[in-house]
């Protein structure tokens, strides 16, 4: 990255096309979103610069800073795929769909990277399907093989992908969730991807979606692990920089709305007609415009400014409020907003290595959702708004006790 005499970005190089990135975010000194920490641990906390842009030539996004992986993805690495029931469910339709459709032919192999907890691969393994997983995260990878998932310790990269084809074989599909836009290293992954893929095999992605970032403002979906903002536009050019060709992309309703993408070797697989509708329909909203970018960078700061000023309104108020959900996007809003014990004493979430810990940034503390079953607050703050529905069914009793929720995407809401 280059700066200029004040320390200002001037930008960084693409990692997809070496083009120039020009910053239009910058969310501060932040931690790594799932790095929650112990009371003892919060001195010397990691920080890095929070900063995202665009590139001039392939229109990619991207941080403009990185966190090295290993210091994302470890023995301690927090997010359990399997936490929500909407997730479990989403992820066996998604197996149900290639064992009925890509794994029928005489010995099928299907390869994740970043299989987490299994979530995906154990409906592969009860249909006694050939699988792989492929995890970095120890404790996750664990968890996975409890449920009789295959799974290899490393982080995919071309040289993982080479030794996989070597023991293994060619796979017929490569899938990957909320992974592949984590993974810094663009030209070693797709280099890995033609090392292990078969001539008729895809590579299947679903990840967050930039419009759903940019236009519908879930700007706490930025965070070190996401390394990269898809588009349909991006990922068309990614794909035909290294050799593939995006032939599928449709919406889907996971994290507050991601499209899942679908790669071939050029000419092996029909183009879809919903990818050339997203594509047009990102044209024709602007997507990836200067000006759309510059509108969401002063959106953020409204949004920021709402919030803070909702919460002060509240605490002046004797009122009293909690976060619900402690989902990496928190620690991003929370550290953003610069919001403290003093507006939002604690927050509840259901998984149990993040209760007794502080959120990473704010160092706002975790407790079990019955802490806030227990005593009902005046407000909770959806910190997990993508399972909003979840929530608030599972939750009912809070509504019906006077309880009011707290939004902030797409824009500050009390409902
Ligand atoms: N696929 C699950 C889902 O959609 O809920 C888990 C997603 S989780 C946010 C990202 C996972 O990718 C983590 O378990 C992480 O350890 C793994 N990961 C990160 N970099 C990776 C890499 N280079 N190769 C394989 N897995 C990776
Ligand atoms: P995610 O949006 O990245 O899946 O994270 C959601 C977080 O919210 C995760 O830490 C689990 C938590 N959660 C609850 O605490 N209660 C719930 O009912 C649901 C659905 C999620
Ligand atoms: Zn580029």
């Amino acid at each position: 990255m280059t700066t200029n005499s004040e320390g200002q970005s001037m930008g960084t190089k693409c990692r997809v096309c070496d083009g120039r990135v020009v910053e239009f975010v910058d969310l501060g000194d932040q931690p790594t979103a799932n790095g929650f920490l112990l009371p003892h641990e919060v001195e010397g906390e990691f920080r890095f610069r929070l900063a995202v842009g665009a590139c001039e030539d392939c229109t990619m996004v991207q941080l403009m800073e990185e966190v090295p992986q290993e210091l994302r993805y470890h023995a301690g690495y927090r997010y359990q795929a399997s936490g929500s029931a909407g997730h479990r469910k989403h992820f066996r339709t998604d197996a149900e769909w290639f064992l009925a459709n890509e794994l029928t032919g005489p010995d099928p192999f299907i390869v994740e990277i970043g299989c987490n907890d299994g979530v995906m691969l154990s409906t592969i393994a009860e249909a006694g399907i050939r699988h792989l997983g492929v995890e970095p995260s120890g404790n996750v990878a664990d968890l996975a093989r409890a449920k009789g998932v295959q799974v290899l310790s490393a982080f995919f990269d071309a040289d993982t992908a080479a030794a996989v084809r070597g023991a293994h074989g060619a796979a017929d599909v490569i899938f990957g969730a909320n992974t592949i836009c984590h993974i810094a290293h663009v030209e070693s992954l797709f280099r890995g991807i033609d090392a292990l893929l078969s001539d008729n095999g895809i590579f299947v992605f679903e990840e967050p979606y930039l419009a759903t970032i940019i236009e519908g403002m879930a700007f706490d979906q930025i965070y070190d692990e996401h390394v990269f903002y898809f588009s349909a536009g991006s990922v068309r050019a990614m794909a035909e920089r290294f050799g593939f060709e995006l032939v599928h992309a449709e919406h889907i309703d996971m994290h507050g709305g991601e499209v899942r993408y679908t790669i071939a070797r050029p000419g092996a697989r029909t183009p879809s007609a919903s990818l050339d509708a997203l594509l047009a329909e990102e044209e024709a909203g602007k997507l990836s415009e200067p000006l759309t970018f510059a509108r969401f960078g002063r959106n953020v700061e409204r949004i920021r400014d709402d919030l803070v000023g909702l919460l002060t309104h509240l605490r002046d108020q004797g009122k009293t409020v909690v976060g619900y959900g402690a989902p990496g996007k928190s620690s991003t809003v929370t550290t953003y907003c610069g919001i403290t014990t003093d507006l939002i004493p604690f927050v509840v979430d259901s998984t149990p290595g993040k209760q007794g810990h502080l959120l990473p940034g704010s160092h706002l503390p975790v407790r079990p959702p019955s802490a806030f079953s227990d005593a009902y607050p005046d407000y909770a703050v959806l910190f997990a708004w993508n399972h909003a529905e979840e929530i608030m069914a599972k939750e009912e009793k809070f509504r019906a006790a006077g309880g009011k929720w707290i939004r902030f995407v797409p824009e500050v809401e009390v409902l």
